[in-house]
């Protein structure tokens, strides 16, 4: 575990099963950042039985986008309750914005006035089918938004939440038809919002590769290379007394 050294206010964009969700958990580990994931948001007002979720059930489970004005409402107003918005603060989105219009108005009615602009943006690229594969193979744990998948990293008892042990359930969009929809959606709107970031100064960059491991390995060392890091000594000297005792 370590601390980056300066804020680092770090956007997630990639396809459907790209992994978004779980290169934010190991970053959120590692460098103790926190995390939106605007799916995990809809999934809770799902839940809930908002008027909110009331909306998002359908269109998502149609493969389709919510409308912008409504995902950045819901999300910028998260931003403000967790205080987020201040050009001290670290964080992570999972999946917003991601069209050319969230990020417009992102920028311009929350992050420019508060100074708080996102300084990475990271584009995952994963091989399509290693995608499909992979969610039709994963289970989710819905109050935490905790991804397992049966093969790659599956839950320590069959069907349970590691942490809580509560049942883990699948996501009614993890079927073959509407994940291709789903992934029509994402590059249709994928273009010019990395358009729109490639003219933001140098914040956006892409990383390709068939696995998980290969693309954190990649990831984190670009957060070093961007932020800084500070290494916790006393949680590495406990993991070696716990590895020496082994
Ligand atoms: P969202 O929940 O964001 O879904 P998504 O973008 O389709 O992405 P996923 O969550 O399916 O994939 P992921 O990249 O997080 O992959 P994961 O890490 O889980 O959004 C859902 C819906 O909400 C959208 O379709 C839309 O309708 C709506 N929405 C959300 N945001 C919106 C916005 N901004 N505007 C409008 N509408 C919005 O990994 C996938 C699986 O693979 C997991 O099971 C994982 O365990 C496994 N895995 C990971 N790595 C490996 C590996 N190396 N090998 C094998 N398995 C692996
Ligand atoms: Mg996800």
């Amino acid at each position: 575990m370590s601390r980056l050294l300066r804020p680092a206010r770090v956007l997630l964009l990639g396809p459907p099963g790209s992994g978004k969700g779980t290169q934010t958990e190991r970053l959120r580990k590692q460098f103790e950042i926190p995390s939106i994931s605007s799916g995990d948001i809809l999934r809770h007002h799902i839940k809930d039985g908002t008027e909110i979720g009331q909306l998002a059930s359908s269109i998502i489970n149609q493969g389709k986008l919510l409308p912008d004005a409504v995902m950045t409402k819901v999300v910028a107003s998260e931003l403000r309750r967790r205080h987020w918005l201040s050009p001290s603060t670290s964080w992570l989105l999972d999946g917003f914005p991601r069209t050319h219009a969230q990020a417009e108005m992102l920028d311009a009615q929350e992050l420019e006035p508060a100074n708080a602009g996102m300084n990475l943006v990271v584009e995952l690229q994963v091989p399509e089918d290693a995608m499909l594969n992979r969610i039709t193979n994963r289970l989710v744990h819905v109050p935490s938004g905790r991804v397992y998948n049966l093969t790659y990293n599956p839950p320590k008892v069959r069907g349970r939440d590691d942490i809580t042990g509560e049942p883990l359930s699948r996501r009614p969009d993890d079927d073959p038809a509407v994940f291709r929809k789903r992934l029509k959606e994402y590059r249709a709107c994928t273009e010019p919002l990395v358009e729109y970031y490639k003219k933001s100064g140098d914040v956006l960059w892409s990383v390709a590769g068939e696995t998980s491991d290969v693309i954190y390995a990649q990831l984190e060392r670009e957060v070093v290379r961007r932020f800084g890091e500070s290494v916790d000594e006393s949680a590495e000297m406990d993991s070696e007394a716990a590895g020496a005792a082994d």
